[in-house]
């Protein structure tokens, strides 16, 4: 995390300006994380990034943006899978932490029932399980729809991956070889539960993935619904997912009245459920479970975050019913986050592709929830400086939930040992290194003349949202800039004439030269945003560099705006960029290096006009309205289809509107669409309009 500036220290062009930037990046953020499955900063630091926006919005209420994270509410996931509404909703758990917070949920219990002080209240134990749930609908005993949880209510069909996970089977087993309907399997039996991927599966997966240059997931959560959320079912069956049961979702007979009962129907039918799940009476016995759990936390061969609770009793569960979305007959109690000590060995600097100076822990490797650590990210001078560490320090390290730990406390602040002194000079070439005011950051000031930043920006350049070259990962990145095959990107696409060179390295042959050279030919008219956003230039993310080439049309425009006298305003003007990002683009520009880079590699590549992907279809060129409350997609998911077909979607009625569509509860919009004789048509009609398009 870089330091946050005070609010009251802000000036209002500052507070809007970062407004503007945290929308886009807890957007982006969001994105990630429940689109992507693949999220770039811990939850702490997305948290970080939410608290800041509150801070400033606290500070200057009126400028509160329309699209604020403020007024998000989760993430309407974007996902190329259908939508299933549950037969009933998919809940989630209210979290308890400390002991006495078990105790209040007992207690509450007691109350709510009219039970006494003392009265026995029997709950079942078991671990909650770091995985995303998934609701399996059995009908006669055979699977027939298998959904994610979304946003509770309406989920994704994820039937023909789940198919391919062992775990679950296809058609639920008669107990004791018994008849399936006469020995007690309902008509209709949602069992919902948990798909997860064990640990170890993880840490081999990622080991795949980066071999063949895939994506490398952040934790086995998230490498799980990344495998499960797949369009090709193909994709899932090669991911070692696994499934546990914990509950039930809509049922047409319950063949036990416990929690417990039902849980070990849901086992005898052959549906895998923890062996750690007990029944327990009362709080000593509750926390007594929770504490054996902790205990074997590290060695359990997948991640937990927590002990879950439910009143074993289900006439119990439904007197005590609802609150918001989750029960009142069931809690999670989370476990803190994993630690463990060791003995920072050394204090290693690496430099980024902008030149941004990281300092690396070297550490003593220890386990850490079952995971080996032998490096943490030590952000920032101003981290180092808030630990006080120096090698030779004990220190106390912390996953939670990633894969990357960081350091919390250091144990031996006041050992004797000198301090540790952030670098002057970049260690890769010795350029001067400072913070830029207010910064925390430490760049190197040798820009193109550091080797570390030349690397990185090459393997920047050639990275899967950039050119995407097969076949020309990092290694070989590292391995022909070592060689001094290349120096710069435009060397790339001059490496056919060092086709013999390439040849007498090891690990070369004729096929595959001639492959990789044949991919670089094939890149030689890149996607304008893709060739803009390779650049690297600071702050300039994919989708900065759509906006870019969309407004300019080519990315000659973009440079020469970025340099012209009027371009600050003119770059301004285009919504969703601002000011840094307008000061980035003019200083890249203006920097002679970056120039020589430029146009050696215009003389090599050449990106048309900036073409749009918006799809011709029925809804192209229309104006739309969306209006009343759509039920099965989000106002945003909606206007991003309707964006995505070519339409222009607005808010209000006017002559020019072409289409409204309207859900329940749609007012004077619809009323006013009547008056001007607009077509009106409602959610189903808009997803047959769309659906071939
Ligand atoms: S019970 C009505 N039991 O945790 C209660 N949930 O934070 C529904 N989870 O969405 C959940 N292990 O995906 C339950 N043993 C367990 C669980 C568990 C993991 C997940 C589940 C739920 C989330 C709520």
């Amino acid at each position: 995390m870089t330091g946050m500036t005070d609010p009251a220290m802000m000036t209002e062009a500052d507070a809007a300006n970062r407004l503007m930037r945290l929308a886009r990046e807890v957007a982006r953020h969001n994105r990630l994380y429940h689109g992507d499955d693949m999220p770039e900063i811990s939850d702490a630091e997305f948290d970080a990034l939410i608290r800041e926006n509150s801070a400033i919005e606290a500070a200057f209420p009126h400028l509160v943006r329309p699209d604020s994270p403020s007024k998000l509410v989760g993430h309407a996931a974007s996902s190329p899978l259908a939508k299933v509404t549950h037969a009933r909703p998919m809940l989630s758990l209210g979290n308890a932490f400390a002991d006495e917070d078990v105790a209040d949920f007992i207690g509450s219990i007691r109350r709510f029932l009219r039970l006494g002080d003392d009265a026995p209240v029997a709950l079942t134990a078991e671990p909650k399980i770091d995985g995303l749930s998934c609701s399996l609908r059995y009908e006669r005993g055979e699977l027939v729809l298998a959904a994610t949880r979304g946003d509770g209510a309406v989920g994704e069909d994820v039937t023909p991956n789940v198919r391919t996970i062992a775990d679950i089977p296809q058609r639920l087993v008669a107990p004791h070889g018994g008849d399936l309907f006469g020995d007690g399997v309902p008509d209709v039996f949602e069992i919902r539960g948990e798909v997860y991927m064990a640990k170890a599966d993880f840490l081999a997966l990622n080991d795949q993935q980066e071999a063949k240059g895939g994506k490398i997931f952040a934790n086995p959560r998230n490498a799980a619904a990344g495998s499960l959320r797949q369009k090709d079912a193909k994709v899932t069956a090669a991911r070692p997912l696994r499934f546990l049961a914990h509950g039930w979702g809509e049922v047409s007979a319950l063949p036990a009245d416990t929690q417990m009962g039902v849980m070990q129907a849901i086992a005898g039918w052959g549906v895998p459920v923890d062996e750690r799940l007990v029944r327990v009476e009362g709080e000593r016995e509750a926390l007594a479970h929770y504490r054996a759990i902790e205990a074997q936390r590290a060695d359990l061969p997948f991640d937990i975050d927590g002990v879950v609770y439910k009143v074993d009793r289900l006439d119990w569960q439904e007197r005590l019913g609802f609150v918001a979305r989750a029960p009142r007959w069931a809690i999670a109690h989370k476990f803190p986050a994993e630690q463990a000590q060791t003995t920072l060995l050394a204090i290693d600097v690496q430099v980024g592709r902008t030149g941004k100076l990281t300092p690396v822990a070297r550490l003593e490797p220890v386990s850490v929830g079952g995971v080996m650590v032998s490096n943490a990210t030590l952000h920032n001078p101003d981290e180092i400086a808030r630990l006080g560490v120096r090698p030779g320090d004990r220190v106390v390290l912390q996953r939670a939930g990633d894969v990357i730990p960081q350091i919390v406390t250091n144990l031996t602040p006041d050992a004797d040992r000198g301090d540790w002194s952030f670098p002057a000079h970049c260690p890769e070439c010795g350029s001067e290194a400072v913070a830029a005011e207010g910064e925390v950051d430490v760049r190197c000031t040798g820009g193109l003349i550091c080797p570390a930043q030349r690397i990185e920006r090459l393997k920047h350049f050639v990275s899967r949202g950039a050119l995407d070259i097969d076949g020309l990962g990092e290694k070989s990145i590292v391995e022909f800039f070592e060689a001094g095959l290349i120096h710069g990107p435009a060397d790339i696409f001059r490496l056919r004439q060092q086709r013999g060179e390439i040849l007498k390295r090891e690990g070369w042959q004729d096929k595959s030269v001639d492959n990789l050279l044949a991919a670089i030919e094939a890149r030689r008219q890149p996607a304008p945003e893709r060739f803009l956003f390779g650049l690297g230039i600071r702050h300039v993310g994919q989708v900065t560099a759509k906006d870019l080439v969309k407004s300019f049309g080519t990315v000659e425009r973009v440079a020469e705006v970025a340099t012209s006298e009027g371009g600050h305003a003119e770059l301004t003007a285009i919504d969703g960029i601002g000011p840094v990002v307008a000061e980035a683009l003019r200083d890249f520009f203006h920097e002679p290096h970056n120039r020589e880079v430029w146009d050696d590699l215009l003389s090599e590549v050449s990106p048309p006009d900036y073409v749009s992907n918006v799809r011709a279809s029925p809804v192209s060129g229309k104006t739309v309205v969306f209006t009343g409350s759509l039920e099965t997609m989000s106002r945003d998911e909606a206007k991003a289809q309707a964006e995505s077909l070519g339409a222009k979607v607005s808010g209000s009625v006017s002559a020019k509107t072409d289409l409204v569509v309207a859900g329940p509860g749609a007012g004077s919009k619809l009323k006013k669409a009547a008056e001007l004789g607009i077509q009106v048509i409602d959610e189903a009609g808009w997803h047959a309009l769309v659906a071939d398009a």
